[in-house]
């Protein structure tokens, strides 16, 4: 008897051990296209800071998301539309005015390190300039969400039906570094498609009810699977 019990708790400590084993080993080697990846950027552009302290529209940056299939990752070009006057953060600016203030001199142009690469991938020097001895070349993001290419997703069919950004990528505005929120597998999916009209789960509190029974949301594998 006492045997057999050992035997049953080496058994469950075994299978525990395995299942610590299994997550652990998951944990380090986070690759694109999973829960939680968050790899590192080629620039600390922060998510934080644009979309959450100075409150810029999601929309202004990702505009492909109202209309096509995918969201998009802005060019660098449209961060000139502030970057070209702004060459570095408040903190920085605001301390070399009050030096010069300090010393009697004209404040110095400053330009932070992060968007001297920024210039650079625009063929621009540090104040921002065209300059002709810099080979323009484009910043290459990393993705952090890939789906595997037989799923068929559609930013705009979601978009325009007032599902809110968070609701798949979680609290962006509060992020530095964009991570992957959800895990993005076909229960995640089916599970809100499922769940649509009978929970408000998602921003839909524009909608009537008689709109709501209205709306298409499929769970038939043709929706998602060519
Ligand atoms: C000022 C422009 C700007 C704004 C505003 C902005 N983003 Fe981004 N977003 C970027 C850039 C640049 C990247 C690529 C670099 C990175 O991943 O951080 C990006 C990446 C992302 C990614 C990861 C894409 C991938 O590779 O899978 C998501 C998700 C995202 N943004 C969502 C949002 C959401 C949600 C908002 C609003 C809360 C938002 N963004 C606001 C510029 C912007
Ligand atoms: C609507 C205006 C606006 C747009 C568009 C914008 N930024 Fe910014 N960005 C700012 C402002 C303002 C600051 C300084 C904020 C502060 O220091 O409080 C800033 C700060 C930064 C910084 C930090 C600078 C430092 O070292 O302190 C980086 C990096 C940056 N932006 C990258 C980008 C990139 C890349 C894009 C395009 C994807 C972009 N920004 C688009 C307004 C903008
Ligand atoms: C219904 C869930 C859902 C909503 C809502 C959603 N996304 Fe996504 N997003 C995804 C999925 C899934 C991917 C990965 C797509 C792929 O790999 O083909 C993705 C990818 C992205 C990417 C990477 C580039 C691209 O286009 O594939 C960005 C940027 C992004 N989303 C931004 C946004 C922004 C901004 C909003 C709100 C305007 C938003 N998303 C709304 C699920 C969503
Ligand atoms: C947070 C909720 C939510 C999540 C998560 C979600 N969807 Fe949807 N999806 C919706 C809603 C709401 C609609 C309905 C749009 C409409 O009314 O036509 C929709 C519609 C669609 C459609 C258009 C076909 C149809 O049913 O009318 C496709 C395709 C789709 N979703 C694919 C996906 C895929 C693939 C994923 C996962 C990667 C996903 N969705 C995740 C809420 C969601
Ligand atoms: C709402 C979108 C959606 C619907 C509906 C859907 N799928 Fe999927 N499916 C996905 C996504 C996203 C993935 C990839 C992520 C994953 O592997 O979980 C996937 C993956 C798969 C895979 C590969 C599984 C694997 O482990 O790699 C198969 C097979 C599959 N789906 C079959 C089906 C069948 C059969 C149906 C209909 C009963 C169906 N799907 C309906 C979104 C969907």
């Amino acid at each position: 008897m006492s045997v057999a019990l050992n035997a049953k708790t080496f058994l469950a400590a075994m299978f525990v051990f395995a299942l610590v084993a299994l997550f652990s080993s998951a944990d380090v080697q986070l690759l694109n296209g999973q829960q939680g990846y968050t790899p590192d950027q080629p620039m600390a552009y922060s998510h934080r800071l644009h979309a959450g302290e100075l409150g810029i529209d999601c929309l202004y940056c990702h505009y492909g998301a109202r209309t096509s299939r995918h969201a998009g990752v802005p060019p660098a070009e449209l961060c000139m539309n502030c970057h070209g006057s702004v060459t570095a953060g408040m903190d920085a600016s605001a301390l070399e005015k009050a030096a010069a203030e300090e010393e009697g001199r004209e404040a110095r142009q400053i330009t932070s390190p992060e968007l001297t690469k920024l210039y650079a991938s625009l063929g621009r020097g540090p104040d921002g300039q065209l300059d002709e001895s810099i080979e323009p070349k484009p910043l290459e993001w990393v993705r952090v969400h890939n789906l595997p290419d037989f799923v068929y997703f559609n930013h705009s069919v979601h978009v325009t039906r007032g599902v809110a950004c968070e609701s798949c990528h979680g609290p962006v505005s509060s992020m530095d570094k964009v991570r992957q929120e959800g895990s993005m597998t076909m229960g995640w999916c089916i599970d809100c498609h499922r769940s649509q009209g009978v929970t408000k789960a998602i921003k839909m509190e524009t909608r009537d009810d008689a709109e709501r029974k209205d709306m298409h949301v499929s769970t038939d594998c043709a929706a998602c699977h060519y």
